[in-house]
């Protein structure tokens, strides 16, 4: 059992945000539970019997593109439909509301910019781009089902989810951008990540050791949540639209 957050973790929560100007969100799977898009390593997280950590791989992709692809043609099924929650409009808003607000996703999803954010940093890539094995050129592409699996590229190649697997290296510019506005900040928002996997989760403790204020937003306590100054235990779509709720009460 976990507790809801009580009001006063809200009031506190909204205390630093109406001080801070430079404000970075860091989200993964859980701010996109409430659109129904099962998280990795909840219920539900595994794929066959096969936890993420062994499906998401190059190893994996090399030995069996069929057993991988169907696993990110599911998802791709599963996503299309789904729509941005509460939680994601309520960051999409603060871009308008700080006078630097960074939001740095480990999400595969595009429900951010569906909500209306600009310049997301995706961590791990986007399920919506394909890259081809062998001309490696890289498109976006929203076809869900694919007609044949594995999809292949025109040149002939297999394709691939433009996604960041276990094993590789994160897109530079995109973690170094992340990791410059985490060490900059006032306030970090830590919002439905386990905080397990590096180096995404490194911001939270790039942030915190630079002197950031963490707040975290789970239901659960992530694997950094003795970092976070203050904890909104509860789902991120009814979090947030409360912790807007007393920003906008505390300024207006
Ligand atoms: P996880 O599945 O590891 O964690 C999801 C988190 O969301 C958990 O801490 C849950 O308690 C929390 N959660 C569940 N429902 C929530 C809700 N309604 N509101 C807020 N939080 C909620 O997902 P990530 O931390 O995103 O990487 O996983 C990190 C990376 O591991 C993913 O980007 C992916 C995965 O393997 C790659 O594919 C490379």
């Amino acid at each position: 059992m976990t507790a809801m957050a009580d009001q006063d973790s809200i009031t506190r929560a909204a205390d630093l945000l109406a001080r801070a100007s430079r404000v970075v969100a860091f989200t993964g799977a859980g701010v996109s539970a409430e659109s129904g898009v099962p998280t990795f390593r909840g219920a539900g997280g595994l794929w066959e019997g096969h936890p993420v950590e062994q499906v998401a791989t190059p190893e994996a992709f090399a030995a069996d593109p069929l057993m991988v692809w169907r696993f990110y043609d599911q998802r791709r099924v599963n996503l299309a439909p789904r729509r941005p929650n509460p939680a994601h409009q309520v960051l999409a808003g603060w871009q308008e509301r700080f006078a630097s607000f960074v939001l740095a996703t480990q999400n595969v999803d595009s429900l951010h910019e569906d909500a209306g954010s600009r310049e997301v940093l995706h961590l791990h890539g986007s399920i919506w781009r394909v890259r081809c094995c062998r001309c490696q050129e890289e498109r976006e592409d929203r076809t869900a089902p694919f007609p044949a699996l594995p999809p292949r590229c025109p040149c002939g190649g297999l394709l691939r989810p433009a996604v960041v697997w276990f094993g590789e290296a994160l897109p530079m510019d995109v973690l170094e951008t992340a990791m410059v506005a985490a060490e900059r900040c006032e306030v970090l928002l830590v919002v439905g990540t386990s905080a397990v996997v590096y180096p995404a989760a490194g911001l939270v403790e790039v942030a915190a050791g630079a002197g950031a204020a963490v707040i975290e937003v789970n239901p659960q306590a992530s694997a950094l949540a003795w970092l976070a100054n203050v904890a909104l235990r509860g789902p991120a779509g009814e979090m947030l639209p409360r912790l807007q709720e007393a920003l906008a009460a505390r300024t207006s």
